[in-house]
């Protein structure tokens, strides 16, 4: 009997993908046959990338993975896991203070759909302390965000950088 591929969700905002996220993106795909990355279009939020841009990052990122698939969901996270037959969702766990959020979140969502199963996946040290909110303060105060994010990403954040310099020369 042949095994269907056991796929898993690692769903965030990914405003933007941060190199904590890469690494928890890259343990995972050690676990999984599949694993893909679900950006939450959000239109109560102003993100600081819209959706195409954050989805275009994870591509760049992970073009030579063909495991590693970003796509878009919006509603239920549950039931955009249930459509994709997704086993499990990853969650990254930097430190005890994410623990609480998790574990509701977990609760919560295996309230909703007990087939799923929640893992959480701990980061390197080095990568345990970037968030993409204080990657976005960094930014918006004119600091280097170098090394706590990609190149695609930093790319896009100096290019914006650029234009904002330009637009009030
Ligand atoms: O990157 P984030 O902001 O920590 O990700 C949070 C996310 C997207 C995983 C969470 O907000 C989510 O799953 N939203 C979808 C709506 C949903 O399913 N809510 C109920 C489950 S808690």
């Amino acid at each position: 009997m042949t095994e269907s591929p056991r796929l898993a969700v690692f769903p965030g905002s990914f405003d933007p993908l941060t190199n904590g996220h890469v690494d928890v993106i890259e343990r995972a795909a050690r676990l999984f046959d599949r694993v893909v990355v679900a950006v939450l279009v959000n239109p109560d939020k102003a993100p600081l990338f819209g959706a195409d841009e954050r989805l275009a990052c994870i591509r760049e990122v992970f073009a030579a993975q063909p495991s590693v698939e970003a796509d878009r969901f919006d509603g239920l996270l549950v039931d955009y896991a249930r459509r994709r037959g997704a086993v499990a969702i990853v969650r990254g766990l930097r430190r005890a203070a994410d623990f609480d959020y998790e574990v509701q979140m977990t609760d919560t969502n295996r309230h909703l759909e007990p087939r799923v199963e929640t893992v959480f996946l701990v980061p390197s040290p080095q990568a345990a302390f970037i968030s993409s909110t204080l990657v976005r303060e960094i930014a918006a105060l004119g600091g280097s965000v170098d090394g706590m994010v990609p190149d695609a990403v930093l790319a896009r954040l100096l290019r914006r950088r650029g234009a904002a310099t330009r637009r009030n020369a």
